[in-house]
């Protein structure tokens, strides 16, 4: 399918993406004054669905935009939407803003709601990716204090990740009063002497998926796994460094600002949670719930 041809939902419609249009007055547009989720699709099932419908409502709750459907018509229209789409594996974007009014930076009164979603082929780490690994390289988090919530307005976002791509690198690792906090579209693990270690959650970073999800997986795997603040020389001097995201899944980093991770390949606790994560996933695959 052309990208063109694709059906998008806007406001409780189906129709073609360049059909699809929304007034500039959008505060969306005009103030990116909204938030998003981004839920991958394997084999035509929503992942983690609940999870990401629990974190989009907690977005819109810290920005006071009130949530336009009752969770069972969140899950209608992304179940509609999916089967719209011929293809198996999907990255559905959901975006809500506050709506369409005269510009002014105060609430504006009683307006409904803007509400996107679109599907686009999924396309995460393949084994081959997986098996180089990619570069990254830190730079000082320059974003705002609610890094929790998954909002629209992503400029710093966008320019800590180009600075890194500029510099040949894939990802930009941040760093915040001398503590890493996540990449700048990912959250971030490390292996010290086989034990993981991630931050904690708080206001620094979005509480990813992913991230929960390999948690929770190292727990079940009896892997020893800490939630717990560290310094960039930490990070420096880590054996395995990996990024989660949905649409990343999990990612080795072989090169830190120019130097090289462990020995510069994956390490054995990457390659195991990344194969108990493909696992998760393919039993869900197969589990006709
Ligand atoms: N981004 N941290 C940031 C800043 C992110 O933007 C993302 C994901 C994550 C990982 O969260 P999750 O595991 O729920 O995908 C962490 C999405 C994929 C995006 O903006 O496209």
């Amino acid at each position: 399918m052309a990208m063109t041809d694709s059906i998008v939902f806007l406001n409780g419609e189906f129709m073609p993406l360049d059909e699809a249009r929304v007034p500039v007055l959008d505060r969306g547009f005009i103030f990116g004054d909204g938030v998003y989720e981004v839920i991958p699709v394997y084999a035509k099932r929503l992942f983690r669905l609940d999870e990401h419908l629990d974190r989009l409502n907690n977005s819109l709750d810290a920005t006071r935009i009130p949530n336009p459907y009752p969770e069972s018509e969140w899950k209608k229209y992304l179940s509609q939407l999916v089967m719209k789409h011929d293809i198996e594996d999907q990255s559905i974007y959901v975006q809500v803003t506050r709506g369409v009014a005269k510009r002014d930076h105060a609430f504006p009164g009683d307006i409904t709601p803007t509400v996107f979603m679109m599907s686009n082929p999924l396309k995460v780490t393949d084994t081959e990716t997986f098996n180089k690994g990619v570069s990254a390289i830190t730079l000082d988090d320059i974003r705002w204090q609610y890094c929790n919530i998954k909002a629209i307005t992503l400029l710093p976002n966008i320019l800590l990740k180009q600075t890194a791509i500029d510099e040949g690198a894939s990802e930009a690792i941040l760093v915040r009063d001398g503590e890493v906090t996540e990449g700048s579209a990912s959250n971030i693990f490390i292996v010290i002497d086989g034990v993981i270690k991630t931050p904690p959650k708080s206001s620094r970073l979005l509480p990813g998926i992913t991230r929960d999800l390999i948690v929770e997986l190292a727990k079940k795997n009896h892997i020893e796994c800490i939630e717990s603040n560290f310094s960039r020389t930490e990070l420096s001097a880590a054996d395995e460094v990996w990024l989660t995201s949905s649409t990343k899944e999990v990612l080795p980093i072989v090169k830190l600002n120019d130097e090289m991770v462990g020995d510069g390949k994956p390490g054995p606790v990457s390659v195991n949670m990344y194969e108990i994560f493909q696992r998760y996933k393919s039993e869900l695959k197969h589990n006709d719930d």
